[in-house]
């Protein structure tokens, strides 16, 4: 049985330039990427790459729509796509690797046909997603009303580029819901089926990184986290190590439809229903892997064990509010809504859950965090 896999060779920068021309960045590369992100750092180099800025296309997470819109704006041929951002840039910047990529939704249909044509760069720019390590390219499909995940190999990248002052710019509620995504993906991937002692040693280390790294953030505020981003981007492509092989389950499948429906932040939507999620696999299952796990973040946050999830909380309301689904104005029948949107549209991740939850016990998780 395989026990990991990496396929994109792992490169750290201290300096854009560096990297730039060890990469020998140049005419025949499409870059896509965010303005405010390239041009404090690339801006000056005057690269003669096609530069595509996401934004122009749309806010928030990446759509069918938005990789529409772009398609039709590339004006040149390329050979090589070096996407340079957070996880939407990362997740379109594989999408444009692919042969025949036009009609977009037409690609997870033929998900076991697809084929790479061009050479994928990831550089990432948050510390969460972990995308760089990852096969997976999750966009909003509009007409369907939730989020779904191309995963197949040729969306590997040849290279995953980590530069951890592209992080410096990240403002507070980003660098918090996109480090909570990379915690999430250690938990998930710790607890899934799929799990082995290989995938545990990346995910046990990216939660002992981010929860020591958000003890240090508590006690002396917001801008401790400046001189531990190397850390934290370590911890994200650890998590996306441990996540890329273990997967993750139900946090981010019952995530999604909240996520897609009120456009809510993936590390926020995830954190929403976080705790809920753990809470009930405890109720089902509470010893194994979870008992490993509870001791093991219990002895990180100093705490019993019993009392994990509630300190774990405590903690991240230092980063980020957590609120019910009311909040974000979801109704009660949606509830019933997103719960079979999860069970049609989510079994792939469904299938990494620590323990089967069935129809009532989704309904239930989202009725409690209600
Ligand atoms: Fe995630």
């Amino acid at each position: 049985m395989k026990e990991l896999t990496v396929r994109p060779d792992i490169y750290r920068f201290e300096q854009c330039e560096d990297f730039a021309a060890q990469f020998a960045l140049g005419k025949d590369d499409l870059i896509i990427t965010n303005e405010y992100i390239f041009e404090p750092y690339f801006g000056s180099l005057h690269l003669p790459s096609q530069i595509i800025h996401l934004e122009k296309y749309g806010t928030g997470e990446p759509t069918d729509d938005m990789v529409e819109a772009l398609y039709r704006d590339i004006t040149r041929p390329y050979t090589r796509v070096v996407a340079i951002g957070g996880g939407t840039v990362l997740d379109v910047g594989k999408v444009f690797s692919l042969k025949n990529i036009h009609p977009v939704l037409k690609l997870y249909d033929n998900m076991d046909n697809l084929e790479r044509e061009k050479k994928l760069v990831l550089v990432p720019t948050t510390c969460g997603t972990g995308s760089e390590v990852t096969n997976i390219a999750i966009l909003s499909l509009v007409s369907l009303g939730t989020k779904k995940g191309l995963a197949v190999d040729c969306l590997y990248a040849d290279q995953a580029v980590l530069i951890p002052r592209l992080l410096e710019k990240l403002p507070f509620k980003v660098f918090a819901a996109s480090s909570i995504d990379a915690l999430i993906h250690s938990v998930e991937s710790s607890l899934s089926p799929k799990r082995n002692g290989t995938t545990l040693l990346f995910g046990y280390r990216a939660i002992e990184i981010i929860l020591n790294g958000y003890r240090e953030i508590a006690k002396n505020g917001p801008d401790a986290r400046f001189s531990l981003l190397p850390e934290f981007l370590r911890a994200s492509n650890y998590a996306g190590i441990a996540f890329g092989n273990a997967g993750c389950a139900a946090v981010h499948a019952l995530s999604y439809p909240l996520g897609a429906a009120y456009r809510v932040p993936h590390g926020e939507s995830n954190y929403a229903v976080f705790i809920g999620v753990m809470k009930n696999y405890m109720e089902l299952k509470r010893d194994g892997p979870i008992d490993r796990l509870n001791t093991y973040m219990a002895a990180l946050l100093g705490c019993k064990k019993t009392a994990v999830y509630g300190e774990l909380e405590k903690l991240l309301s230092h980063l980020i509010e957590r609120k019910p689904l009311s909040a974000y104005g979801v109704t009660r029948d949606e509830i019933v809504t997103f719960t079979d949107s999860v069970l049609a549209n989510q079994q792939r991740l469904l299938a990494n859950n620590f323990v089967p939850l069935d129809r009532d016990r989704i309904l239930k998780i989202y009725r409690e965090l209600y």
